[in-house]
C-alpha cells in the first residue's frame, strides 16, 4: 500500500517544499520510493504556481537536494486524500484544522507537527525563514533533516 504524505506550511515556497525534497531524497537513497506518494501545499495562496524561494532552493541544492515543486494552496479534499499531514508550525496546524471545524472528525489524527518526529530538536515549530537571513534557511534544512529521519522510521516500522 502506498502511503500518501503531505507537508504543509504557509506559502509553500520555503519550508514545505524543502520537507518534500528532503523526504523524496531520503526515500530514494533507501530504495523506498515505491512505498510513498509525497506532495506539499500552503495554507495561503499568494505564491501559487511559483517554484520554491531561490534562497531555499540554493540552500537545499548545496546539500544535494533539488527542489522542483510549484506552490499550490491546500484544499479540504487534501485532508481526506492524504494519510499523513505534517505541518511546520502551530499557525499551520490551526489553519489546517479550521478546514474541517470538527474536533471529532477522525481526519484530525492525521495532522501533526513535523518536529514531533524529531529525535534531536526540543523545538515544536520550524521557524518561518522568509523574512530572515541565510541562517534561517540552513536551520530549516537541519531541523527537517532530523525530523524526516524520525518520520520515515515511524512510517516504515
Ligand atoms: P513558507 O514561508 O511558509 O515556509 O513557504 C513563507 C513564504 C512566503 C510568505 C510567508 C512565509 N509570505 O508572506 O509571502
Amino acid at each position: 500500500m502506498v502511503q500518501k504524505i503531505l507537508f504543509v506550511c504557509l506559502g509553500n515556497i520555503c519550508r514545505s517544499p524543502a520537507a518534500e525534497g528532503i523526504f523524496n531524497k531520503k526515500i530514494k537513497d533507501r530504495h523506498l520510493e515505491n512505498l510513498f506518494f509525497v506532495d506539499s501545499a500552503g495554507t495561503g495562496g499568494w505564491h501559487v504556481g511559483n517554484l520554491a524561494d531561490p534562497r531555499m532552493r540554493e540552500t537545499a541544492s548545496s546539500r544535494g537536494i533539488e527542489l522542483t515543486s510549484r506552490s499550490r494552496q491546500l484544499n479540504k479534499n487534501d485532508l481526506y486524500e492524504f494519510d499523513h499531514i505534517l505541518v511546520m508550525d502551530k499557525d499551520n496546524l490551526h489553519a489546517v484544522k479550521s478546514l474541517i471545524k470538527d474536533d471529532f472528525n477522525p481526519v484530525n489524527s492525521k495532522i501533526k507537527l513535523i518536529l514531533s518526529y524529531s529525535k534531536e530538536s526540543q523545538l515544536d515549530e520550524v521557524p518561518d525563514p522568509y523574512y530572515g537571513g541565510q541562517n534561517g534557511f540552513e536551520n530549516v534544512i537541519n531541523l527537517l533533516d532530523n525530523a524526516i529521519d524520525g518520520l520515515i522510521d515511524y512510517l516504515t516500522n
